[in-house]
């Protein structure tokens, strides 16, 4: 072949090539060492001297043009290649193979937002022993042994002076026990009863409000508990104290507010009285400042007891406690964000 039809075919050759390793192959089979053009080139020894150097030059620069060419086709084809593979190899995302994010549980949604709400107020959060002895359960709180007050809740009890803690109360005596005044406390945590319907769980949840100090009344106890109700319930959410008795508390409220469902004009929610019972509270009992040590003359304060499940229910709409502890996904899974 001359170096004229060498290179007539090579064009023809790369601009057929469609794939880099038929690049490859091509070039292999031009300028490889048993190439075409490496043959041409061999074949000088036959020319008449004087036409070897023009001849080999003609060959080197096809050689060139020829590397160029193929280094320009590598390029383009890579580029193809790869934007076919871009084309081809692209990965589905909206697929949702990945497992799905868990949520927080209503009943931890009530406690945080409580929490973050009493921690705005100045209080600290401290929670305390589910597994307690009659002694802070009951005896410190100036329930002791047969008042029938323990009537009032049906306990668990692992031995005779130990039980599952009733109520958040528990912690009082514990919290006035360790510091001195000023205190201002919530713990939230698990309590249990025997006792089971759609409003009542064997287990619970409630948080206890404790403030011990000087000159406390019941006003501050009543503007702590609407600032939490209105920021629980709704701006115009009102609080209603009604008389009560707790053997810890004197004198002992019944905490109301408005319902959140008709805004107190009266509902199936509310039983048509437009209030909703949420919680006990009162003014600490100087018996039991006396029994943790306080001076009942210098300090007193006031405490309160919420149901979480409770204020949960009302806020969601949760017709049945039970629900709470069933782990059903179906349920669960409408409070993920
Ligand atoms: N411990 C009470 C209960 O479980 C609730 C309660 C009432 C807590 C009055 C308080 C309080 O701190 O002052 O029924």
């Amino acid at each position: 072949m001359t170096i004229a039809e060498i290179k007539t075919e090579f064009y023809n050759a790369i601009t057929n090539c469609k794939t880099v390793s038929e690049l490859q192959d091509l070039k292999v089979k031009y300028l490889g060492k048993t190439g075409e053009l490496t043959a041409v080139l061999k074949s000088i020894k036959d020319l008449p001297a004087e036409e070897r150097p023009s001849f080999g030059a003609k060959v080197n620069e096809l050689r060139k043009e020829m590397e160029s060419c193929f280094g320009q086709r590598a390029e383009l084809l890579k580029s193809e290649e790869m934007q076919r593979r871009l084309r081809e190899e692209k990965v589905d995302i909206s697929l949702t193979s990945y497992p799905r994010r868990g949520a927080l549980h209503p009943v931890t949604l009530v406690e945080r937002e409580i929490c973050d709400l009493m921690i705005a107020m100045g209080f600290e959060v401290l929670s305390g022993p589910e597994i307690e002895t009659d002694y802070y359960n009951f005896q410190a709180l100036n329930i002791p042994e047969d008042h029938p007050a323990r009537d009032m809740q049906d306990t668990f009890y692992v031995t005779d002076s130990i039980l599952l803690r009733t109520q958040t109360s528990a912690m009082q005596a514990r919290l006035m026990e360790r510091k001195n005044p000023p205190l201002k406390v919530v713990c939230p945590g698990k309590v249990y009863r025997s006792d089971s319907d759609a409003s009542h769980s064997p287990v619970f949840h409630q948080i206890e409000g404790l403030v011990v100090d000087k000159n406390i009344t019941l006003c501050d106890l009543k503007g702590t508990l609407e600032y939490l109700a209105s920021h629980l319930f709704g701006a115009n959410t009102k609080v209603r104290f009604r008389p009560s008795f707790f053997p810890f508390t004197e004198p002992s409220v019944e905490v109301d507010v408005t319902c959140s469902n008709c805004g107190g004009k009266g509902c199936s929610l509310c039983k048509g009285t437009g209030w909703i019972e949420l919680l006990g509270a009162g003014m600490v009992n100087p018996v039991v400042l006396e029994n943790c040590g306080i001076d009942s003359t210098k300090y007193n304060g006031y405490a309160f007891g919420i149901g979480m499940d409770r204020v949960a229910m009302i806020k969601y709409g949760i017709p049945d406690i039970r629900l709470f502890f069933e782990n059903d996904q179906r349920f669960l899974k409408q409070f993920s964000k």
